[in-house]
């Protein structure tokens, strides 16, 4: 007897680990006018050897196309509806009727997200859907059960900032706001439903963030920095072991310390805008080789905090998405570029050695910019949506536009295109410190060369050293 329980344990615990995938995913992200279609994007997704895809939204046409492929996915229920479905069933098994029902098994749901990010927006709305996520994310999990959608779990994903610290990772520590009324119940429900906290995870912005301070190669995950920390003693060879790690502290403070872990989202921008540093195609390409190399060894590596451990990850992002607002490397995650044609080459098993990839163009924006820039007006840009972008930068802040005014300096030439690089470069000048970006929806961009002429001085931001 005793034998025998022994043994169902052990494969218990054998099932339970091989059930838990080394194989990388990846985020299909559709905010684009330019993309491939459902069933080319899953041949794409195929030449990179990925092994799981997760959506933003059950995409009807993308569902069907995936249900001709291997491809494990993940689904999001949309914020703005959690809402409504955390107070009423037949809501729940409504949105689990038409969005999941017609494609299962055929396509391979295994994880369907409750919201996405949503402890990172403050509105008072926002505010109630933090407060309706966990009643909601039951009565999904009843609706999957009724419809018999059994391999499916339920998660939601989170940003790094529902940590109020995170530094060192053994001070890892939920927001306040958030730690009790709802990480706890969020990580109760986790731990019951043996589902995973899934962590959006950016190694890129901590280090540009931090810069200096924060080596280079630390966040690549090569050279020989070591962090230990101090309380923990524990060794970090890398920025993100570093990150996850203060999540697993937080998670045991509130003690939950076996929560599973799993990056709905991590990468590497692979260009940006001039006043952005470290986003380009050869950094990219090596974080995302060697994230995959690490997350795919065997055995597992893990973390300091959990070695061993496997943790699935989902990379950051299929295409690049033009529709993104937002500085220009929103619009640059992609390993792919909206043509299909790959960024760089990139193995989604981990199993190319780097000497067998192309090496790529040295380059040239490791470090910050130092010197002025001017926001201005993409020439040949759509008129309408030009003049109505004028009205809005002219609307914000004060005298933005007197220089473009019949009696100021910048009035002439008499041309849309010149006025608006005018009310641009004045609009960013004055917004770029509280978060002002030079985009105007690709109506906008950013320049070294100086627009003045004449005695029209055009405002500019400087970027001088730290
Ligand atoms: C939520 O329910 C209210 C009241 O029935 C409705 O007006 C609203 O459109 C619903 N919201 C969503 C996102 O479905
Ligand atoms: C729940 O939603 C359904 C479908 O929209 C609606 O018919 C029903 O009245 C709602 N129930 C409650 C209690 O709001
Ligand atoms: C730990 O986090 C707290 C805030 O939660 C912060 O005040 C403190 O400085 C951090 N400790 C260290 C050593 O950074
Ligand atoms: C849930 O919590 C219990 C008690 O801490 C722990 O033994 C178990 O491993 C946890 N399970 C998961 C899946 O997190
Ligand atoms: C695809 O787009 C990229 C970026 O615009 C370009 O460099 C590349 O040449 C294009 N490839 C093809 C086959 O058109
Ligand atoms: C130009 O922009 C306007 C307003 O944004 C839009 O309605 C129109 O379709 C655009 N025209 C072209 C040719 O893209
Ligand atoms: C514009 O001027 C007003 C009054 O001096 C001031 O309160 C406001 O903050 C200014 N706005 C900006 C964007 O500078």
């Amino acid at each position: 007897m005793g034998l025998l329980l022994t043994l169902f344990f052990l494969c218990l615990v054998a099932f339970t680990n091989a059930e838990i995938s080394t194989k990388i995913g990846v985020n299909y992200g559709t905010l684009g006018d330019n993309l491939p279609s459902p069933a080319r994007s899953m041949k794409l997704i195929k030449n990179l050897k990925a092994h799981s895809v997760k959506l933003y939204e059950p995409v009807p046409a993308i569902l069907k196309a995936l249900s001709k492929t291997n491809l494990e996915v993940a689904v999001m229920i949309p914020n703005q509806v959690i809402s409504n479905i955390s107070s009423n069933q037949t809501l729940a098994d409504e949105w689990v009727k038409t969005n999941l029902v017609p494609f299962y098994p055929k396509t391979k749901i295994r994880t369907l997200f409750v919201g996405n990010e949503i402890f990172s927006f403050y509105g008072d709305q926002d505010k109630k859907t933090w407060f309706d996520l966990i009643p909601t994310m039951r009565r999904i999990r009843y609706s999957l059960k009724t419809h018999n959608l059994r391999k499916i779990k339920v998660g939601t994903t989170c940003a790094m900032d529902v940590l109020q610290s995170s530094f060192p990772p053994s001070n890892g520590t939920f927001r306040s706001d958030l730690a009790l009324p709802v990480m706890k119940p969020l990580l109760q429900f986790l731990n019951k439903t043996k589902s995973f906290f899934f962590i959006d995870s950016y190694p890129f912005f901590v280090w540009s963030e931090n810069y200096p301070k924060i080596s280079f190669d630390y966040a690549l995950f090569q050279g020989s920095t070591k962090y230990t920390d101090p309380v923990s003693g524990l060794t970090y060879t890398n920025l993100l072991d570093q990150m996850l790690d203060s999540v697993i502290f937080a998670m045991a403070k509130l003690g939950f310390k076996d929560v599973r872990l799993a990056i709905s989202e991590t990468g590497w921008p692979n260009s940006g805008d001039i006043d952005q540093f470290g986003a380009n195609t050869q950094n990219a390409a090596i974080y995302n080789r060697n994230l995959i190399r690490k997350m795919t060894a065997k055995p597992a590596v893990g973390t300091p905090a959990r070695p061993g451990v496997v943790i699935p990850t989902t990379v950051f992002a299929l295409y690049n998405e033009n529709q993104k607002g937002g500085p220009g490397t929103e619009r640059h995650w992609g390993l792919l570029f909206p043509n299909g044609t790959a960024v760089y080459e990139i193995d989604m098993t981990g199993d190319t050695p780097d000497y067998e990839y192309k090496s790529l163009p040295t380059p040239t924006n490791n470090q910050p910019y130092r010197g002025k820039i001017w926001c201005v007006a993409v020439q040949g840009a759509n008129v309408t949506a030009l003049g109505g972008a004028v009205k809005y930068a002219c609307s914000q802040g004060n005298g933005t536009c007197d220089a473009i005014e019949p009696t100021g300096h910048c009035y002439e030439p008499i041309s849309l295109v010149s006025h608006a690089s005018y009310a641009f470069a004045s609009y960013w000048m004055q917004f770029r410190s509280s978060g002002g970006t030079c985009y105007f929806n690709g109506l906008a961009y950013q320049t070294t060369r100086d627009p003045s002429h004449g005695s029209c001085k055009f405002p500019s931001v400087t970027l001088s050293v730290v």
